[in-house]
């Protein structure tokens, strides 16, 4: 897969896609991960690439002559269709579902806004998607574009080696992941759980399921909601919510 990232700040990608995981799916020529400088593509004399906005207000707005011309260079040659993502906080928010599929892309382009944001009619001519990674504003679009390249490059195959793999991750499907341990098996007094130890697979498997779904109920109803739940799973969380309510019975 080839990711290609539109940025005023290249040097700032350098230690996160040179490190661990990433480099690694670059290093096995699984990610194809170029940075473009934007200001490349300035034909002015100091290579400006923003200007004061219309109708007044502070800062700058990046140049849709400029930016426009950037991103057409990148897409010369592309698969058509190829996304071309704007990160804004007032894109849709990220997920893993939107991980997953543009992981399955050729190609994808993202584009880092900055300054007060980027001239409207860069997103008519040639942005197709607009992608926020939370309800905060950063300084730039750089950090979330890295976080949005680090989620998708999990998802190409052969990434994560056939141990780690994706699909069981939180999230994957819509249920938090359970503990995890490694050894020693008591430490400061505090025992791996005894079914870990005892090395049953299929015990295993339910117990972690199980836990996995407590900690999604009290730390993130929310996702149960869009889960796909076994009627056995259901039934679990029916009993989390009669415990909940002894308790909170009890304690009236
Ligand atoms: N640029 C600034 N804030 C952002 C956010 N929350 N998500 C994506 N891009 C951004």
């Amino acid at each position: 897969m080839r990711i290609d990232i539109l940025t005023l700040f290249p040097g700032m990608f350098e230690g996160p896609m040179t490190e661990s995981m990433l480099w690694k799916a670059r290093d096995r020529h699984l990610l194809d991960l170029r940075l473009h400088d934007i200001r490349d593509y300035s034909t002015s004399k100091h290579r400006a690439v923003d200007d004061t906005p219309y109708g007044g207000g502070g800062g700058m707005v990046m140049k849709p002559d400029v930016v426009t011309v950037a991103v057409e260079a990148v897409l010369n040659g592309a698969p058509p269709d190829t996304p071309v993502i704007l990160m804004t906080p007032q894109g849709r928010l990220f997920s893993h579902e939107i991980a997953v599929s543009l992981a399955r892309q050729q190609q994808v382009i993202i584009l880092c806004g900055h300054y007060e944001g980027i001239d409207e009619r860069v997103n008519a001519l040639v942005v197709t998607d607009e992608i926020s990674i939370g309800d905060y504003v950063l300084t730039g679009g750089e950090l979330a574009a890295m976080v949005v390249v680090d989620a998708v490059a999990r998802h190409i195959p052969g990434v994560l080696g056939a141990e780690g793999g994706a699909d069981r991750d939180s999230h994957a499907d819509g249920i938090l992941e359970g503990p995890q341990y490694t050894r020693p098996p008591v430490f400061r007094g505090l025992s791996v759980p005894q079914v870990l130890q005892d090395g049953n697979h299929d015990t295993i498997k339910r117990w972690r399921r199980e836990l996995g779904l407590r900690r999604t109920w009290l730390r993130r109803p929310d996702l149960l909601l869009k889960a796909s739940l076994t009627e056995d799973e259901q039934y679990l969380l029916a009993t989390f919510a009669d415990e909940d309510a002894r308790k909170s019975n009890a304690s009236k």
